[in-house]
C-alpha cells in the first residue's frame, strides 16, 4: 500500500497483505490482514511508530524513500511480536541513528527475538512522555492486550492514540479509514474473538484508561482507523462486558452419526423454544466463527467424546456435555474435570449408548427446558442483558 497523509505531517507507511491466510499458525484470516506502520514529522524529529510484518520490510522501506525520510531519530515500538517489529533490523539499518522507544518488557522479548543490541533503546515507563517539537507521545501501558508487553501510544496535539493490536482488525483492505469498510464491526468482532477475548478483565481496565483521553483518531497497527472512536469503543464494551445474549451454542464431533443425530435434535428442540442456537462441527468449523459466537452465547452445549472447550473463560453461564459412546462412558467425567476451572454451571449430562433412543430424545427436550429455564432466569429471554 502507498504512503498516505492522514494529517499535516502524520502518514500511514504500512503494507497489506491479501494473501495470508493464517496467523501464527493457528488463527484463520480468511481476509487476510494489513500492518499498519506510521510517521510522524515533529518540528525537530522524525519518529515511526511500529514496524511492519519481516516479509513485507521492503514495501515499509518503499514508503519511507517515497516520503524522502532522510533521517528517523525515533521507532516506537508499542509490542514485540514480529508481525510489527520484524521489519525493524531493517529499518534499523538503513536509519543507523534510530534508536527504539519501548518499554522495559518489549526491549526484552525484542531482544531475544530480534538480537537487537542494547545501545539502540530507549526505555519509558507507563506515562512518560517524549516531546519532539510540536508533537508530544505519551505511553501508556496496557499488558495483556494481548502479550505482556503491550502498550499504546498517544499523539496528544493531534489527539491520535496508536493501539498496536487493540482494536485491530485482520482485514486486508485499501481503505484508509474503518467507516469506508462494510464489514469492519464483524472483522474487529472476529478478531477481538480470537485473539484479546481471553484477557477481556484485563482490556476491560485499559478500555476505562482509554476514555479518560481525548482521542479524535484510533489508529490501530491491523486494519483500517477508526475516526469516530466511538464505533470500536462501544463495540469493545459490549464484547467485555459480562452480558450474553439468549443464544447456545453447540460444539461437536460426531464419529459415526449417533452425536449428530442428538445435536440435530437438540438444535430443533432449542429453535421451538425461541432459542438462538449455533452448531459448530469441529472437523470443519472455522474456528473465528467459533470464537465470535463464544462472545455473546449464555450456553455452550458440547457434544463430542473428544472436544475441548480451551482453557480461556468464555463469559458463558451454563455448559451441558452430550453424546453418544460405544463400550465406555466416561467422557462426560472428563469435559466436567476440563470444564472445572471455568465458572460455569453444568447442567445433567446426556450421554447415550450407540444410537439415541425415544427416551434419549425426550431427555434432549427436557435439556432444552433446562436451557430456557436457565436463560429467563438470567433475564435474556428476548432480550439482551
Ligand atoms: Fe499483531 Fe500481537 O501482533
Amino acid at each position: 500500500m502507498p504512503a498516505h497523509k492522514i494529517k499535516p505531517n502524520i502518514y500511514f507507511v504500512g503494507t497489506i497483505d491479501w494473501d495470508r491466510r493464517s496467523f501464527d499458525e493457528l488463527i484463520p484470516l480468511p481476509q487476510g490482514t494489513t500492518y499498519n506502520s506510521y510517521l510522524i514529522r515533529g518540528n525537530k524529529k522524525t519518529i515511526l511508530i511500529d514496524t511492519v510484518d519481516p516479509s513485507k520490510w521492503h514495501e515499509l522501506i518503499d514508503n519511507l524513500k517515497v516520503l524522502q525520510v532522510k533521517n528517523i531519530d525515533y521507532i516506537i515500538a508499542n509490542h514485540a511480536e514480529q508481525d510489527h517489529s520484524g521489519a525493524l533490523p531493517y529499518v534499523l539499518g538503513d536509519y543507523p541513528s534510530a534508536k527504539i522507544i519501548t518499554n522495559f518488557k518489549c526491549k526484552d522479548f525484542l531482544q531475544a527475538l530480534l538480537h537487537i543490541p542494547d545501545n539502540r533503546f530507549i526505555t519509558v515507563k507507563d506515562g512518560d512522555t517524549i516531546a519532539v517539537g510540536g508533537k508530544t507521545f505519551e505511553f501508556i501501558f496496557t499488558p495483556w492486550a494481548h502479550w505482556p508487553d503491550t502498550m499504546l501510544t498517544y499523539l496528544r496535539e493531534d489527539k491520535i492514540l496508536f493501539t498496536c493490536d487493540l482494536f485491530g482488525s485482520h482485514i486486508a483492505t485499501s481503505e484508509l479509514y474503518a467507516e469506508n469498510v462494510p464489514n469492519i464491526y464483524e472483522a474487529a468482532k472476529r478478531y477481538y474473538a480470537e485473539i484479546m477475548m481471553p484477557f477481556r478483565i484485563n482490556i476491560r481496565n485499559h478500555v476505562k484508561r482509554i476514555e479518560g483521553l481525548n482521542i479524535k483518531l484510533i489508529a490501530p497497527s491491523h486494519g483500517p482507523i477508526y475516526r469516530q472512536p466511538s464505533f470500536i469503543l462501544d463495540a469493545y464494551k459490549v464484547w467485555i462486558s459480562n452480558n450474553v445474549k439468549n443464544e447456545v451454542i453447540i460444539a461437536f464431533v460426531s464419529m459415526h452419526g449417533s452425536t449428530r443425530k442428538m445435536v440435530e435434535y437438540l438444535v430443533d428442540s432449542l429453535i421451538k423454544r425461541d432459542i438462538t442456537v449455533k452448531p459448530f462441527n469441529l472437523t470443519k468449523t472455522d474456528i473465528g466463527e467459533l470464537a465470535m459466537a463464544l462472545v455473546d452465547a449464555a450456553t455452550i452445549v458440547i457434544a463430542s467424546p473428544t472436544v475441548l472447550v480451551g482453557a480461556h473463560r468464555p463469559k458463558a453461564k451454563f455448559a451441558a456435555i452430550i453424546g453418544s459412546y460405544g463400550w465406555s462412558g466416561r467422557m462426560a467425567d472428563q469435559i466436567k474435570d476440563i470444564l472445572s476451572g471455568l465458572r460455569l454451571e453444568i447442567l445433567d449430562p446426556i450421554i447415550v449408548r450407540g444410537l439415541p433412543k425415544q427416551d434419549d430424545f425426550k431427555a434432549l427436550d427436557k435439556l432444552a427446558d433446562e436451557i430456557k429455564k436457565k436463560h429467563r432466569e438470567l433475564g435474556v429471554i428476548d432480550k439482551v442483558i
